[in-house]
């Protein structure tokens, strides 16, 4: 290989640091920010312009802990790499987790010349030890219910074919009738219960297939528009249209959006709005095993009913966790085995008053075979969705 020059070595600093996923802040004379990359931008807020030349202490006001740190480096001239994770305040937005590094920096000449702050995101990996906690509390409450589960099915079945023994010994015009249809009635709907709570311990193997995403969403909106339009629900559909097919088990998907579009029916009030929202993003990538990191698709089912507080989220998945009247509670967790097994994130977003945002990111898995794309074009590389298709049927 041939030995690059100064000026080859320049470009390809800055393209690492330009590229680079950790947030890279140097610090020179004085304390003053002498480099700031676009990741220390996008982490912290803050653009190049406004942070080169400032000072550090002016910069971190808000974060004493970055700041003693940064002090103990310059102060000590060693590097500290082991510090405890920290949470970055960021204007307009939610804080951001992230392990800070720091190493001073030093001149040729062997004379202590400041120093470099390196910010990891952690962000990224709290969602996956999330939904990790998620899954394993699932998987636990599954097996224990499905045993408990297989106990009642059998006494259950007994009582409603007891009820269904004496309503046919009654009068038809006998008040008494009314009881025993409501017998077989609750015990059918128990029975539906457990049915799906065997579902989710021992869940049938998915039939990994070429699925329209498109096709699916818009089946599904059609439908809950259906099932919610007494209480005068808008539920809107916005559709990027270069979604491209994916694989995936089409009747556990349509089960998941089923569920989170059932629920945010449900939580707006009459006349409330629920929004459905699926594209491309290129925001942040994705590795699965057999498939290189990629863009991917995310949809979103938002809603402005009550929202959830961070205590709720916390309870929501667990399997019998219901507010509702009539609620199984099993929904959400359905929906994360069903993520789990597509290799997807489920998230939610919330904040109590201000409604909820329930998002699905899939990987983007290719189908096996190479079938031709529905719309023929590539997905668009672009950060800003396309114009909306609201109120696509
Ligand atoms: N979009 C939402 N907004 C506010 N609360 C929600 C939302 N989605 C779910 N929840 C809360 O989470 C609980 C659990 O939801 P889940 O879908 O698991 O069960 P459920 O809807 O109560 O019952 P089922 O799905 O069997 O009808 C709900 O009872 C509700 O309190
Ligand atoms: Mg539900």
């Amino acid at each position: 290989m041939k030995e690059s020059n100064g000026q080859d070595r320049g470009l390809i600093t800055r393209g690492v640091l330009d590229n680079i996923d950790e947030g890279i802040i140097a610090l020179g004379h004085a304390g003053r920010i002498a480099l700031f990359n676009p990741a220390a931008q996008l982490f912290t807020g803050v653009s190049e312009k406004q942070a080169l030349g400032r000072p550090v202490e002016e910069l971190f006001a808000r974060q004493p802990e970055l700041l003693k740190l940064v002090r103990t480096v310059l102060a000590s001239g060693r590097s500290i790499s082991d510090h405890r994770e920290i949470l970055l305040v960021r204007p307009g937005t939610s804080p951001l987790p992230v392990r800070p590094a720091a190493s001073p920096l030093y001149q040729d000449s062997g004379e202590q010349n400041g120093a470099i702050l390196v910010l990891h995101d952690l962000s990224r990996v709290k969602e996956l030890e999330k939904a990790m906690r998620q899954a394993d509390r699932l998987a636990m409450l599954g097996v224990l219910a499905a045993g408990l589960a297989h106990e009642i099915k059998n006494p259950l079945g007994g009582i409603k074919g007891a009820a269904q023994l004496l309503d046919r010994e009654l009068e038809e015009s006998s008040a008494l009738r009314d009881f025993t249809r409501l017998i077989i009635r609750e015990a059918e709907r128990v029975n539906g219960i457990i049915e799906e709570l065997m579902d989710l311990a021992r869940p049938r193997p998915a039939r990994m297939e070429e699925v329209q995403l498109a096709r699916l969403l818009n089946d599904v909106v059609l439908l809950q528009r259906q099932a919610h339009r007494d209480r005068e629900v808008t539920i809107l559909l916005d559709l990027d249209p270069s979604i491209p097919p994916i694989r995936g088990d089409e009747n556990h998907l349509t089960q998941m959006l089923v569920n989170l579009i059932k629920n945010a029916a449900e939580a707006v009030g009459p006349g409330g709005q629920v929004e459905v929202v699926c594209r491309v993003s290129h925001d942040f990538n994705f590795a699965t095993p057999g498939n290189l990191p990629g863009p991917v698709i995310v949809i979103e089912v938002k809603d402005n009913g009550p929202g959830l507080s961070p205590e709720e989220i916390e309870r929501v998945f667990t399997p019998f966790y219901s507010t509702k009247a009539k609620g199984s509670g099993l929904g959400l967790a359905i929906c994360q085995k069903i993520a789990e097994e597509h290799g997807a994130l489920l998230k939610i977003s919330s904040e109590a008053r201000r409604g909820s945002v329930f998002s699905v990111t899939l990987p983007f898995l290719r189908p096996t075979r190479q079938t031709p794309r529905p719309t023929g074009r590539k997905p668009a590389r672009r950060r800003n969705p396309p114009p909306s298709k609201k109120g696509a049927p």
